[in-house]
């Protein structure tokens, strides 16, 4: 990862909205061909920040550059480099899926022929296709979603900017979504995701950002943002008979336990390593193993420990 180059550097970004300050400040850099997720949850400031990229805002102060093109100042390059699905997908209530698509891959240069090609291959893909001839205001929420993601299957662009690409898609076309877009990836375009859903970015993304109020409160990998959390993971041990004294205060050394009949549990950092070790300590007390469970912190449980409050409302 560190040897490849930069798609988007976001740089000292601030974006105001009068006296507000939607983003406060932002620096992160996003490489070429990762998929990126920006994690948080309603009004964090991860629209404002995809729409900057995609030079529908200027920003209040800062940068952002995309292949080294400045949003604010090159913003004719930047758009032949981007394309976005937009959070709340607009069109008239009369258009129809199969007309807005093809409108929009002849806009992004396929010939008219190339076009209904492509656009037939892609609608067939997301499950469009018996939806072509629909009214815009017949589609339901998810379906307006995938047409949405279509236009950026069409275009291919260099870089992908999907802000909550499958908010009210059915959990089933979830899964086959996402698989579409690690595809996108392997076939060259960056990818920057904007989610509330932790299990989205788990899923599909490879470095995350949490941002909370306009502020990054995290980067890394997932697994990073796991560790972060001291003693965050959790190891259960069942057992049989009694646990030998001798063993306590070896077991301490790893971190807090619990003790109840036939169970110990343990908090930990890194706990999927760890356990080995506790295991072999236990075996060579005499100790019969009969269960073994790591748990890791969820996301939520890392955006909790980091901010205080949760990614959704419950
Ligand atoms: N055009 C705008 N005018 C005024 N306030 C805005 C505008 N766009 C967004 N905001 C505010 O900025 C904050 C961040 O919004 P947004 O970027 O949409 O967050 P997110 O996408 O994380 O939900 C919110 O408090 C929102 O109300
Ligand atoms: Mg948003």
């Amino acid at each position: 990862m560190g040897m490849k180059g930069k798609a988007i550097e976001i740089v000292g970004f601030t974006k105001k909205f009068g006296d507000f300050t939607a983003v406060d400040n932002l620096s992160l850099d996003i490489y070429e061909n990762e998929i990126f997720g920006l994690l948080g949850p309603n009004g964090s400031g991860k629209t404002t920040t995809l729409l900057t990229i995609a030079t529908v805002y200027k920003p209040t102060s800062g940068d952002i550059y995309v292949f080294g093109h400045s949003a604010s100042r090159e913003d004719y390059e930047v758009r032949k480099l981007v394309g976005i699905a937009f959070q709340e997908p607009k069109a008239m209530w009369i258009d129809k899926p199969i007309d807005l698509l093809n409108w929009h891959a002849r806009v992004v240069g396929y010939s008219g022929d190339e076009a209904k090609r492509v656009v037939r291959e892609v609608m067939e893909l997301l499950g469009l296709w018996e939806h072509r001839n629909k009214y815009f205001y017949q589609l339901s929420g998810g379906t307006r979603k995938k047409v949405e993601l279509a236009k950026v299957l069409i275009q291919k662009p260099r870089v992908a900017i999907l802000d909550e690409p499958t908010a009210q898609v059915d959990v089933l076309s979830k899964h086959a979504l996402w698989d579409v877009i690690k595809k996108l990836r392997d076939e060259g375009t960056t990818i920057l995701i904007a989610t509330n859903d932790m299990f989205e970015a788990e899923r599909v993304c490879e470095r995350i950002a949490i941002i909370y109020k306009g502020r990054l409160r995290a980067l890394g990998t997932i697994e990073e943002l796991k560790d972060s959390i001291p003693r965050g993971d959790v190891i259960e041990i069942q057992f049989d008979g009694l646990l030998p004294e001798s063993l306590r205060s070896e077991l301490e050394a790893y971190g807090r336990f619990e003790l109840r009949s036939n169970a110990l549990t343990i908090y930990v950092e890194k706990g999927e390593e760890k356990v080995i070790d506790i295991v072999d300590l236990l075996k060579g007390g005499g100790v019969r193993v009969k269960k073994i469970m790591v748990k890791e912190p969820s996301l939520d449980d890392v955006f909790t420990y980091l901010t205080g409050a949760k990614l959704r409302e419950e």
